[in-house]
Order: C-alpha cells, then structure tokens, then sequence
C-alpha cells in the first residue's frame, strides 16, 4: 500500500536506502562476508564471457553491471537489448554464461532468448525482483533483488537493486578467482544507502529543478560519459515515460556529430559529472551546448563539483555512483510528471510488464 505517499513512484524511490540494507544483510554470511550461491560463481568462472539480456530500465542496469563484472571481476560481458538479439544474434564465444535481467521476471522479448539460448544449451541465470516469475522458473539459476513488489509503472529502486546486486556478483566472482578487490563492497554499500537517504531528504530542491528547467519545455537531453551516459539513458526512459517530454540521453562527446542541432534558446540540458577522468570534457561539451543557447544543469558528485553546478551528490566510491546519480534522475521525471499533471504511476500507453514480444 501507498500509505501516505501521493503515488507509488515516490514511495518507491524513498524505499532504495532500505532497499539497500536489505540487500547488504540478504547476501552477507554470518561472517559478514558477500556471498553468493557457489554454483553460480562456478558458472560465472567457467564461462569465457557473460552475456546481458534485459529491456527498458534492466538494460540500463545491464550497462552499468557490464562495468562492474569487467572492473572487478576481470570477465568480458555484453550487453543485449532483449527484442534486438533474438532475430540479431552476435557471434557467441565458446562458453557463454546469459544473465537476464527483469524486475518482473515477465518481460516476453527476455523470455524469448531464454528459451532459444536453453535450447542451444547454454547456461542461464536470471536477476529478478520476483521469486517464481517466468524467467526465474525456466533459467537454471536465479538471484533475487529482494526490492519488496514494485508498483509503479516507471522503474526505481529495482534498478538500483539490480546494480547493487550486480555489484556483489562482481565482487562474489573476483574473490574466489584471487582477484584483488581493493575497496569494501559492505562498508561501500553502506556508504551508498547513507548518501541515498540525503538525496531522497532533497526532495524539495529536485522540485525545484524540475519547475526550472522542465516544467514547459517540449524535449531535454541528458548528457555524460562513461558510467554517467548510462544513467543518461536511465534519466532520459524515465523523464519521456511518466512526463512525456521528448528525452534523448547522449554520450556528452557525440552531441557535436549531430544532435546539437537540435540545439535552440533554453533547451534543457541535464548533465551528469561524477566521473574524475571525465570532469573537464563533460564540462567542455556543456559549453559547446551553452554556446548555442541551452539552459544547463549540472549534477556532480562532491570533490568534482564546480560553482555553476544545481547539484551536488555525496561523495561515493567512482564505480559505483549510478546507485545515486540515478536518484535525482528518478525525483526530477517525478515532479516533471506532476508539474505536468500526468497520471505518475500509470502513464499512458504502457503497463507494468510487457508479456508480448
Ligand atoms: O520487468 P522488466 O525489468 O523485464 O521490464 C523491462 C522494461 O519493460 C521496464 O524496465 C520498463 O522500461 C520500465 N517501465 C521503465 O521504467
């Protein structure tokens, strides 16, 4: 039940710092290490690359998942939308391990890879909010998102559940290939759901935002780089979902080879900047936008951050910052849709989980 909240949508973002506890306690054995069940780890070592199938938000989950398996666990993946690699199949490696990612567990385009990749018989696990779903009973194993049911149409703390979950499977295989961790995933996880709770006390100051730069405008773009473009993408599904402003999220470094055309007098650009390697680049394709008339807001994490940035998020480990930077992503499509007057939690056209392929 809602209880006191207006929508669903918001309960559930205000939920992911609990989320997280849940999920820390959930995986840790009774000597606080992360574990994971051994047969999926063997799983995870015996194949030669791990290939994601996910759609909407889960792929975006799969992106950042993607840099987490190759950082810390050292295993190549890729990443498939679900619709695309069923007729459009890559070239397979000899070993292949698919992980399906899906809030649901429902998700048709998903379900049909899994059937024709267990036909070809390989090996299969599923990353779910929901024990007994479809794509949990047919692939050989299952890690559960422990999300509590998630209502709303628009997708948030099963992302950032299906990141921390991805994180520890990450960490889980690194370590028992020897593989040198050199940051504590429990005490970082921690540090995450500490600094989600502040985002989600800022409710107000994302209202804000949102009336500034989105409340009449017809399209926005969310620029960043290297994990940031990622949850671009992520702020940009949710924004045009529950808001309908037509939303693009771009790799800040591509905008100039044709979308800054686009480009007039007030556009909304919502730029992500967490990322040290990329500060000063992200922040040059601003410019280049600035130049042309947008209307920028910067969203940094702290030790980056700059005089002209809108917001500031705590300060967490580099790789894992899309289990925050997401949250304001979350909150500004929010008031986007109320400032709007659109249906949050049931915007129109779409349903929960899309059972047809
Ligand atoms: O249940 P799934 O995670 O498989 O669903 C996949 C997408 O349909 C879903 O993430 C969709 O994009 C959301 N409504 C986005 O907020």
């Amino acid at each position: 039940e809602k209880g006191t909240y207006p929508h669903y949508m918001l309960k559930e973002i205000d939920e992911q710092p609990l989320v997280m506890r849940k999920i820390i306690q959930t995986y840790q054995n009774e000597q606080g290490e992360l574990t994971i069940n051994p047969e999926i780890i063997s799983a995870m070592n015996e194949s030669d690359r791990v290939y994601i199938i996910a759609a909407g938000t889960s792929y975006h989950a799969g992106l950042v998942g993607k840099q987490f398996i190759e950082g810390i666990a050292k295993l190549p993946v890729e990443v498939h939308i679900a619709s695309e690699f069923v007729y459009n199949m890559p070239l397979l490696t000899e070993k292949p391990l698919f992980i399906f990612i899906s809030q649901s567990g429902e998700t048709a385009d998903s379900r049909a890879v899994l059937v024709k990749v267990k036909e070809m018989g390989y090996r299969t696990l599923t990353i779910t909010n929901v024990p007994g779903s479809t794509l949990s009973r047919e692939a050989e194993y299952t890690l559960l998102l422990h999300a509590g049911p998630e209502i709303a149409v628009a997708s948030s703390k099963a992302y950032t559940a299906q990141l921390a979950v991805l994180a520890i499977l990450a960490e889980v295989t690194a370590k028992s290939q020897n593989i040198r961790v050199d940051f504590d995933l429990v005490h970082e996880l921690g540090i995450i759901a500490n600094a989600m709770e502040v985002l989600c006390d800022s409710k107000e100051l994302f209202e804000h935002i949102s009336r500034e730069f989105l409340s009449v405008t017809r399209n926005a773009f969310f620029i960043g780089r290297g994990v940031d473009y990622y949850v671009c993408l992520e702020g940009a599904l949710k924004l045009k979902e529950i808001s309908y402003i037509q939303a693009e999220g771009f790799a800040g470094g591509e905008l100039k080879h044709g979308t800054i055309a686009l480009i007039e007098e007030g556009t909304p650009i919502i730029a992500l900047a967490t990322q040290e390697s990329v500060n000063l680049s992200i922040r040059g394709n601003v410019k280049e936008v600035v130049a042309r008339g947008a209307n920028p807001c910067i969203i940094s994490m702290k030790g980056l951050n700059m005089d002209e940035d809108s917001f500031v998020i705590p300060e967490v480990h580099e790789l894992l910052t899309p289990l925050i930077s997401v949250i304001p992503m979350q909150l500004i499509a929010y008031y986007a849709a109320l400032h709007r007057d659109c249906d949050v939690d049931k915007p129109r056209n779409l349903a929960k989980s899309v059972t047809v392929e």
